[in-house]
């Protein structure tokens, strides 16, 4: 009987190549807001009641950080108690969850990479839903991968990527904020390292531990907003998409030159070898992935 695997959040970035990555690996029933609200426990416990999955993705998430700011108590349901209702029913049924969290459960003042040990301190609403998420998810069910990743984009949803590609068609110079770095991460790169560890979850024999819990997984690297803008520009050109601007066109900022609501961490750097090590899973470098994107983001124009 092949495993049935429940993704949640069909609809978003992740959840998109999520439904391509994990199709292998058994029956996957991918559902979005429409199926199921996770604003309502009910309408969760009768999901998870009526498919009796295997295996729990979430991929769904409250992920408008200025939004979170005024909608704490939105953010908080979505983020954390519904990922932990989630949770819970998985252990129920003896089945994984995997979840995912983010960078923004730090605060950014470490100067190297942070790992697993590193201790959070998120420094805006959603960086602490997403961290109380963790919490929830690890403390009801130990058979639980929870992934932190960070500055997604994906040639399905919106994201900076997206953004800029709209930004570099313009003929007005940009602002972009240069003291922020990460490590842009795609998710097709993190929905295939997520089947990857299921397909040794899958295939592990009989009695054998699996190494379950909190792991990083970005891509290697790290950038500014600014160098990424710049990279999207100068990669956009190459590959045949319409750019007006070009990198001396986009001007570096401080943080503070560009408000926001929510505070966000300088260092959003994620050191991802946990992983590497654990599930023997290469790491790219954030470019390769961004190239990769940008090409295909561009064969979809052409047919269409
Ligand atoms: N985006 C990033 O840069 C980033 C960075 C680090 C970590 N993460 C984490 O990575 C995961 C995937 O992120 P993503 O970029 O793929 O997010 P995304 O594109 O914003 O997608 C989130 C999905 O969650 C769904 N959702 C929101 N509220 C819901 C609700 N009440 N009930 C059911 N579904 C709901 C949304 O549904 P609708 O389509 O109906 O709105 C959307 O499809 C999330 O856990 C996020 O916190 C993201």
């Amino acid at each position: 009987m092949p495993k049935k695997i429940l993704v949640l959040g069909r609809d978003g970035q992740l959840g998109f190549e999520l439904r391509r990555s994990l199709a292998p690996l058994g029956h996957v029933v991918a559902t979005g807001r429409s199926d199921c609200d996770l604003t309502y426990p009910l309408q969760i416990a009768r999901l998870v009641g009526r498919e009796k999955p295997d295996i729990i993705v979430n991929a769904a998430a409250f992920t408008a950080v200025e939004r979170a700011e005024e909608d704490t108590v939105r953010a908080m349901r979505i983020n954390a108690e519904a990922a932990g209702e989630l949770a819970a029913l998985a252990a129920a049924r003896g089945a994984l969850i995997v979840h995912y969290s983010s960078d923004y459960v730090f605060d950014g003042a470490k100067l190297g990479a942070y790992t697993e040990q590193d201790t959070p301190a998120p420094l805006n609403v959603y960086g602490r839903s997403k961290l109380a998420g963790e919490h929830a998810v690890q403390a009801m069910n130990p058979a639980h991968l929870v992934l932190r990743t960070s500055w997604i984009y994906g040639v399905f949803g919106s994201s900076f990527l997206k953004t800029m590609l709209m930004a570099v068609r313009q003929p007005e110079p940009l602002r972009v904020v240069s003291d922020q770095r990460g490590a842009p991460t795609g998710a097709a790169f993190i929905a295939d390292a997520t089947a990857l560890m299921l397909a040794r979850y899958l295939t592990r024999p009989a009695g054998e531990p699996f190494p379950f819990g909190l792991y990083h997984l970005a891509a290697s690297g790290d950038a500014s907003w600014h160098e990424y803008a710049c990279f999207i520009a100068q990669q956009a050109r190459r590959a045949g998409l319409a750019v007006t601007l070009t990198p001396a066109d986009i001007r570096a900022v401080p943080s503070d030159q560009y408000p926001t609501t929510a505070r966000r961490p300088l260092n959003s750097r994620l050191d991802s070898r946990l992983l590497e090590r654990t599930f023997g899973i290469h790491v790219p470098h954030w470019e390769e992935g961004v190239v990769h994107a940008l090409a295909a983001i561009a064969d979809s124009r052409n047919l269409a």
